[in-house]
């Protein structure tokens, strides 16, 4: 474990830990660590858990994303997930001593959010969660579990959607400690839009100005289940007769590729490329101008939904209902047919139906900080 020297608390500033675990966590905290660096009262420490550690899925990001080294790196890796949370308790418990953390933030919903939460929560520090409130109502999700366990403990709750004050009210969560922000994610998204808009990407994958789809998928419930995985494959197959379909693979599906012998039935459909995780810039651009986007993650139905990108999701439930409201996602589960179909009428709508969802604007983070400070005076 990399413990760097940072002096501990006794600087009188608000001292911050902020937790990151996983690719998708690494785009909300850019906003957070860029608007740190505003407000000098704050000081802030970034702990890596290490859950996620290939360079195309962690550091690259961090380069990208401009995000400042992590403090430290508590180096976990994988693991089931009693093991991966356990032993990033057990990393973070003294690391968060150590740092005397007036406010341990955490992000999303992934098994280094609960774990780290659950550490500052018994430990008597101040919990934030970014992102709370979503629930997708299938404790079948790791995710769910994740999300449900950290709002009950944590102590400000921020809230990117109308439906998370909703879900929040009717679990009992005192309103008094729930903010709606809008969203992180999408703040990184807008200030790094003009700087992805200038990635070759399509130079690089030879893709010649046709239309194309981009697809990804990561979930247990869709490559995992192998009946599952068949199914999408079954679909995508026949989508990519009439149209390539740009696959950048998380490590996680191509260990169940292997697993599943599933290896010559991407072989003998040369249309879906199969590619390796791709950058966030050259992504941004990548689902930008692509003709439609399938997927099962969850960030990739809000960053659709602000693109104007009509987003397939391979799910039977969201815990992001604003972007089925607003018209840019459509659940179709992992029914070949239901997937077919909703690909044909993306195909025959020349128009997206669009509405930014509210607060959505950039500013999430500002209003996170500010409300941290704010908090603190009282
Ligand atoms: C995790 C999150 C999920 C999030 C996703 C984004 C949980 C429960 N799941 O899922 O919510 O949407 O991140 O990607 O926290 N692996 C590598 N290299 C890496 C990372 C992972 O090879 O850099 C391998 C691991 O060894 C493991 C598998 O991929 O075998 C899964 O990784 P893990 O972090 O457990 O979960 P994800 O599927 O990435």
């Amino acid at each position: 474990m990399n413990m760097m020297e940072k002096k501990t608390n006794a600087s009188g500033r608000l001292r911050i830990v902020n937790v990151v675990g996983a690719r998708p966590n690494f785009i909300k905290i850019a906003a957070l660590m860029a608007e740190y660096k505003k407000h000098p009262e704050i000081d802030s420490v970034l702990v890596h858990t290490g859950q996620h550690y290939d360079v195309k899925m962690s550091q690259s990001l961090f380069e990208q994303l401009q995000i400042p080294d992590p403090d430290i790196n508590l180096e976990v890796g994988g693991g089931s997930h009693a093991v991966q949370t356990a032993e990033v308790m057990k990393r973070f418990e003294p690391v968060v001593l150590k740092y005397e953390a007036d406010v341990v933030l955490v992000v999303g919903d992934v098994n280094s959010t609960l774990a780290c939460a659950l550490v500052a929560a018994k430990l008597g520090i101040k919990v934030a969660h970014v992102e709370a409130g979503l629930r997708s109502f299938d404790r079948t999700m790791p995710e769910e579990i994740n999300r449900l366990l950290t709002d009950r403990i944590s102590d400000y709750l921020f809230v990117s959607e109308a439906a998370g004050l909703e879900n929040l009210r009717n679990e009992g969560i005192p309103k008094e400690n729930v903010f709606y922000v809008g969203n992180v994610m999408i703040d990184t998204l807008l200030r790094f839009r003009e700087l992805a808009a200038k990635s070759d990407i399509h130079r690089r994958l030879s893709l010649d100005g046709a239309d194309y789809a981009v697809l990804t998928l990561h979930r247990p419930s869709s490559v995992d289940d192998p009946g599952a995985f068949r199914r999408i494959l079954t679909a995508l197959e026949a989508i990519q007769r009439s149209m390539p379909i740009m696959f950048p693979v998380h490590p996680r599906t191509r260990q169940r590729i292997d697993s599943f012998n599933l290896g010559p039935r991407f072989a003998s459909a040369p249309g879906i490329r199969l590619v390796e995780p791709i950058g966030y810039l050259d992504f941004m651009r990548l689902m930008a101008d692509a003709r439609l986007v399938l997927s099962d993650s969850g960030g990739i139905q809000e960053e659709t939904c602000v693109l104007g990108v009509p987003c397939i999701t391979l799910r039977e439930n969201t815990e992001r209902p604003i972007t089925v409201e607003v018209g840019t996602n459509t659940l179709v589960g992992t029914c070949p047919e239901r997937i077919l179909s909703a690909f044909k009428q993306v195909l025959g709508n020349s128009q997206v139906m669009r509405r930014v969802p509210d607060l959505w604007d950039g500013h999430a983070a500002e209003r996170i900080v500010r409300t941290l400070l704010e908090l603190r005076r009282l």
